[in-house]
């Protein structure tokens, strides 16, 4: 595996792999990998010819106040973890060569970016988008992987590539979670002992929705309802939103039918968590 730093670099590297008739895939994140990260990485080498995971913690998406500065880092864990899983390059520019001054430039997908997670990160997803174009400009892969976990980021991204024409084929892979349904994410580790056994009231209200559905019930403020009703009798578990809508456009819906997401936030301590399940009821 060959680490690159300089974009300049990189974007010849990928070039050059395309010319060869290499098939590229890349999969983009803030590194402190976790299985859910090795799975993108799996998925990608299993379809592709050229494996590239790009390792950049983006300050444009964190608000004043939010973890940038404490967001985990490990950058030879990282190296190694991506070496084992036969990645060939791992791209890690610095912030400066990202966002060099006079830097002015934003992507914004509008709508989408303003609800459910957008209403409590004001500015998240212009950073996240912002971001991703300019890795899918640096990394000109035919495809790139992203986390179903993060369903609201995968429905901008899917907006945004078809909007500004970028020719990149976004893949969602399923969510990857702890043997007791916790979803896998670089903050599990803000959590003490206590609040960690806390933060599995999410997946378990998540199931509550599956067994619901299941049963036959349609009526999504009723399952929405009971969803809430589990999590506020967890003291450690602040609830931020609990959405029931449409993957694509992440519309409310008050009837459940065609592809359904139920997709929620919550503060458990330090950390910000969410999570969501996705369904397809014909
Ligand atoms: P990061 O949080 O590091 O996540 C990188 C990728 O891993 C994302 O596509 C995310 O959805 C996926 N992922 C995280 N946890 C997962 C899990 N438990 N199961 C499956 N996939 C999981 O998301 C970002 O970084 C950034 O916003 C980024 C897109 C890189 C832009 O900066």
């Amino acid at each position: 595996m060959e680490t690159v730093k300089d974009p300049n670099v990189m974007r010849e590297k990928i070039q050059k792999a395309r010319a060869e008739s290499r098939v590229v895939g890349f999969v983009p994140t803030m590194g402190f990998f976790h299985e859910g990260h090795l799975q993108l990485m799996r998925r990608a080498r299993s379809e592709c010819d050229i494996v590239v995971v790009s390792l950049f913690v983006n300050p444009t998406q964190f608000g004043a106040g939010e973890d940038f500065e404490d967001y985990p880092r490990d950058f030879e864990r990282d190296k190694q973890m991506a070496e084992k899983e036969g990645v060939d390059f791992l791209f890690a520019p610095e912030v400066e060569d990202m966002y060099p001054e006079g830097f002015s430039t934003f992507v914004e997908v509008e709508g989408l970016s303003k609800i459910m997670c957008g209403k409590y990160r004001p500015g998240h997803f212009r950073g996240v988008a912002t971001v991703v174009t300019k890795l899918f400009n640096i990394v000109p892969a035919h495809k790139a992987y992203f986390g179903q976990k993060d369903a609201q980021q995968l429905a901008i991204i899917r907006r945004m590539v078809t909007d500004l024409n970028i020719p990149i084929e976004i893949v969602g892979v399923v969510t990857v979670r702890e043997p007791d349904g916790l979803a896998m994410s670089s903050r599990n580790i803000y959590l003490t002992p206590e609040e960690r056994k806390a933060a599995t009231i999410l997946y378990r209200a998540l199931k509550t929705a599956v067994e619901m559905i299941e049963k036959g019930e349609k009526d999504a403020s009723i399952i929405r309802e009971e969803m809430k009703k589990l999590i506020s009798e967890e003291p450690l578990v602040s609830l931020e939103y609990i959405e029931i809508c449409d993957n694509i456009y992440l519309k409310p819906l008050q009837a459940l039918s065609g592809k359904v997401l139920i997709a929620l936030a919550a503060r458990v301590g330090k950390a910000r968590l969410i999570d969501n399940m996705l369904f397809d009821l014909g």
